[in-house]
């Protein structure tokens, strides 16, 4: 049967916790644009690739070799929480904001060798939906729509080539102050997309009920605007 929703502002979607999830490849600009759409919606920013890098800063280099006993041993204890609205609402690990480390370049690659371990996965997992019970999300990821919140009434999945996406992360970077050989991110990028797309728990994949958005050519504001034209429009 239908389900009838009597029309909607973004004001009336913080009366009930709500997800709007956004998931896609590094790079492919979900980070930027779920902010605009967290500002747009006047909901909390949830970035769930910073909890992994944290989880990796916190643990190292090679964590992921650990047994999982040692790794259970080492995360235990330690807790999200998001503090804030739209997309300046931000993490903190045992009351501690996650800072700037967390974006190295290295940072990023054992992140995403931390996240083939299904414990430390499923460790996140409970996080990120208990955060997500007690407030209104837009969260951005690899596997928000797939497997954290497949129940989600609004899911996105943004992409982009290989290139493109690097020449992005280069520009970012130097924003920054990083100077980072453009061949060499590429190939990082490369290797990122192949780990978090082949790995065997919660891979990198459109949800079956995501809208895909192709990024290439659109500026982060005109993706934010189509997402949140669409979650106005079908929640009216
Ligand atoms: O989005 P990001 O580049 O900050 O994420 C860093 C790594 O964390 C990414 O390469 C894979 C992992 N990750 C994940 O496996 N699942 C998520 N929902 C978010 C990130």
């Amino acid at each position: 049967m239908a389900e009838h929703h009597p029309a909607r502002t973004s004001k009336d979607l913080l009366e009930q916790p709500l997800v709007v999830t956004l998931d896609g490849p590094a790079g492919s600009g979900k980070t930027t644009v779920a902010r605009m759409v967290a500002d747009g919606l006047g909901i909390a920013y949830l970035d769930s690739g910073a909890m992994f890098r944290a989880f990796a800063l916190r643990l190292g280099a090679q964590s992921w070799t650990w047994s999982e006993e040692v790794l259970r041993e080492r995360l235990a204890g330690l807790e999200f929480t998001l503090r804030g609205q739209g997309g300046q609402a931000a993490l903190f690990l045992n009351g501690e904001p996650l800072g700037e480390e967390i974006r190295r370049e290295e940072v990023g690659m054992w992140a995403s060798n931390l996240a083939k371990v299904g414990m430390v996965r499923e460790i996140l997992k409970q996080a990120q939906q208990r955060l997500g019970a007690g407030t209104s999300l837009v969260a951005e990821g690899r596997d928000m729509g797939s497997v954290v919140f497949p129940r989600a009434r609004y899911k996105f999945f943004l992409d982009a080539a290989p290139e493109e996406r690097a020449r992005r992360r280069w520009l970012q970077l130097k924003e920054m102050g990083v100077e980072e050989d453009l061949d060499a991110l590429i190939a990082n990028l490369r290797h990122r997309d192949d780990q978090d797309r082949n790995r065997s728990i919660a891979p990198l994949k459109p949800a079956d009920d995501a809208v895909i958005i192709d990024t290439a050519g659109l500026t982060p504001g005109e993706v934010g605007g189509v997402v949140v034209e669409k979650v106005l429009r079908d929640s009216g």
